[in-house]
Parts: C-alpha cells; structure tokens; sequence
C-alpha cells in the first residue's frame, strides 16, 4: 500500500454488523482513494474458536481470537469496532479508550444512560477517536433532506413523523435471549424496539431537526413470557415489543414516534415525513433511494409531491459509486462513515455521531421508557448542539 497510512481494525463480533462493517473497510479505499487512511482487517474476535477462525478466513482478518481483552492489548491494533451485542458496549468500549485505542461501536450506545455516561468519559478522558453507527444519516437521501432542511427551505418546522416497523417476533414459540436472539432479552439488550429501533429513529430526528427536550410514551409486551433459548426456562419477557411517543422538540416542532416488531407484513420499514412552513420531506427505506419533496412555492398548477431520484452525481456521497441514475443500498450507508471517520482522522474533526450524541439519543430512549413506565410527561435532558 504505497503512501497509505494503515488503520488496523481489532472486530469484535462475526454477526450482521461485523459483515456489514467489515465490507465497508474492504470497499472503502478503492471508493475513497484520496484518503490516507486505510483500514487493515488485523484481527477478529468471537467467543466461539471455530466462528472467529472461518469469519477470519472469509473475510480476510490476519488474525482471530476468542477474548476481546487479549484484542486490546495489543500493540498492533489502532482502532476497536464494537460490533457485540448492547450489553458488551460499555465494558469493551471503556477497555479499548484506556488503552488509547480508537472506538467505533454499534448503536445504542449502551443499554442505559448510566452504563454510557462512562463510555462519553473515557473517550473525552483518553482523547480517542469515537463514534457510533447511526448509519441512516449516511443514506444519500437522507444526508440530501438535511441539506435540504439546513438551506432553510422547509421554514419554520411544525411536524416530525417517523416509524420503523417489523414484524419478526409475533410467533409466541420464538425463544429469547442466547445466540441471534439476544435483542428479546432485557438483560442483554436494555430494552426492545426503544433501543433497537426506535433509536435509530431519535437519531436521525435530531440531526435532521434538533434536540427533543421532553416525551409522553406508551410501551407494550404483546408475549408476556417466552423460552430462553440458554437456560430452557420460560421467564418473563422483559423488552418493550412496541412503544409509541410524542414529544417536543426544541425548535417547537412536535414529533411522533412508533416502532414495533408487531406490523404483520413489515420487515424494516423506517419512514419519516417532516412538514415546515414552506415545505414538507418524506423518506421510506424500502425506496431508500428517493427523497418525497414537496414546494409550496412552486407555481401552483404544478404543485405536488415530487419523487427525487437521488442518484446524480451532484447529490450526497453519488459521485463516488456509478453512474447517474443507478442506485446504491443499504451497504453503502457503512462505506460512507468508514470514508468520514477517515477523513476526520486527517482533519482532526469529530466523525458524527460521537459517543456523546449517541448519549443524547440514550437518554431520550431513556426518558420514553421512564414515561411509559410511570405513565407521565418525562424532560429528556437532552443537549443538542448539533
Ligand atoms: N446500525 C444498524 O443499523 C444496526 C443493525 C443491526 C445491529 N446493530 C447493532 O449491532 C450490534 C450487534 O448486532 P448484530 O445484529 O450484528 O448481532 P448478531 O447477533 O448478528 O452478532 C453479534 C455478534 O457478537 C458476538 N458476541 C457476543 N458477545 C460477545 C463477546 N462478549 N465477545 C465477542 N463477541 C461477542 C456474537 O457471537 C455475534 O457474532 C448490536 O449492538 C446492535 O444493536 C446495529
């Protein structure tokens, strides 16, 4: 690799993530050329010797291992991909930041604002790079709508919708906890749709429109108790299968939220649809492609919703892949944080979302939780500068 800086990655975790991260490093020197920083696929770690070894040999980690400490310790490792489930986050991220290694880790950023409010110290404390895999800003459209909504187009902003919708748990038989099932076990995944989904949501929300200071939620458990697939036992199911809130955001906006893995028929279907004074946006992940958009000050013969095709080559992130008019997915949204934590190792900025916005999207996942609960308005706390 000739005038390349190298940027080994130590992976932690061979599941969806670690697939879907590990393309990105594999893709994003040859899409990003003129960046100096190259990822190196140095070592990975799973807790299972015959997983870590074929994830190693399928992808092309150098090296592999069972024991994610033995990853940080060592010398030949710059940056940790955290790519285990919630409840490993805190814990590994605090590890790799004391041994000075850069930290990029899978979202939420933990399970609670308690067990992440250490993981913000310790990389503001050892002065490592951060950031968290809020992936859907990096989706074309969707980085398009913030530029669309920062021009100041929409106007003043009245409405924030969004959902994001599944369907995968409705079969009572389905066991929790233990492998690929860990995200219905309250012990290892902090919460249900709140944290899995509806924080990608939260996410998004305040990029595009700002913080969100105070929520009114409802959360439900359609399947009270389910098998765990480790222990054999039936016990309680203790996450949230759907949760639904309103709340308000700092600009005066409202926001209505929902996710749930209840919608018969759904499998990811993330949406949001954001009305200002001027104009409205609406973005679907399954046509992730195309940005809704409508002018109220187009010529009034004409006016209508318009579907943008985001694909030309003067749109986010475009001119990097193909041809105007042919589409990019959902691994795409990856290579292009990959390409912009690089870049901000050569210029020393932050890459968005840092360990301490993720922390603001924790505690509005927090505050919607305490409100269901309690069945009151909840104040998020939350400290948006973005
Ligand atoms: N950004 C996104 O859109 C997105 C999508 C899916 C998952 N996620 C997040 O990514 C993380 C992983 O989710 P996933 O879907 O890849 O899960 P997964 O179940 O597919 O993979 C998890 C992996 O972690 C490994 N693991 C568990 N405990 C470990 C430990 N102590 N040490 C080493 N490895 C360990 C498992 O063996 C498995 O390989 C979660 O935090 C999840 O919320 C984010």
């Amino acid at each position: 690799m000739v005038n390349k800086s190298p940027l080994r990655i130590g992976m932690i975790g061979t599941g969806f993530m670690a697939r879907a991260h590990t393309n990105a490093y594999k893709r994003v020197g040859d899409f990003f050329p003129e960046l100096i920083h190259r990822p190196v696929l140095q070592a990975v770690c799973s807790r299972t010797p015959r997983k870590a070894k074929a994830f190693a040999e399928q992808w092309g980690y150098q090296d592999h291992t069972t024991d994610w400490k033995e990853l940080i310790k060592r010398t030949d490792i710059d940056a940790i991909d955290i790519c285990a489930p919630n409840d490993a986050h805190a814990e590994i991220a605090i590890a790799a930041a004391k041994a000075g290694k850069m930290v990029l880790c899978e979202k939420p950023l933990a399970r609670t604002v308690a067990e992440a409010q250490p993981m913000v110290e310790a990389v503001e404390k050892y002065g490592v790079k951060n950031t968290v895999w809020y992936n859907y800003r990096r989706v074309p459209a969707v980085t398009l709508a913030k530029q669309i909504i920062d021009s100041g187009k929409l106007g003043k902003i009245f409405h924030y919708r969004t959902n994001f919708l599944q369907d995968w748990t409705i079969n009572p038989d389905l066991p929790q906890g233990g492998e690929a099932l860990w995200r219905l076990d309250i012990n290892t995944a902090g919460s249900g749709v709140t944290g899995d989904l509806l924080a990608h949501c939260i996410d998004t929300a305040m990029w595009l429109n700002g913080g969100i200071i105070d929520v009114s939620a409802m959360t439900e458990t359609f399947i009270k108790e389910r098998k765990h697939q480790l222990t054999g036992k039936v016990e309680k199911v203790g996450i949230d299968d759907a949760c639904i809130f309103h709340g308000h955001f700092q600009n005066g906006s409202l926001g209505l939220f929902e996710a749930t893995r209840y919608a018969r028929g759904q499998k990811a279907l993330y949406t949001f649809e954001i009305n200002g004074e001027h104009a409205s946006i609406s973005w679907d992940l399954h046509d992730q492609n195309r940005l809704g958009y409508f002018d109220h000050n187009d010529e009034s013969i004409v006016r209508g919703w318009r579907s943008i095709h985001v694909s030309d080559s003067d749109q986010p992130y475009i001119k990097r892949w193909w041809i105007p008019g042919v589409c990019i997915g959902y691994e795409h949204t990856f290579v292009h944080h990959v390409a912009d934590f690089l870049q901000s190792l050569e210029s020393g900025e932050n890459c968005s979302p840092t360990f301490r916005e993720a922390l603001e999207t924790q505690k509005v996942c927090e505050a919607v939780l305490e409100s269901a609960a309690t069945r009151s308005w909840k104040d998020t706390g939350v400290v948006w500068k973005g």
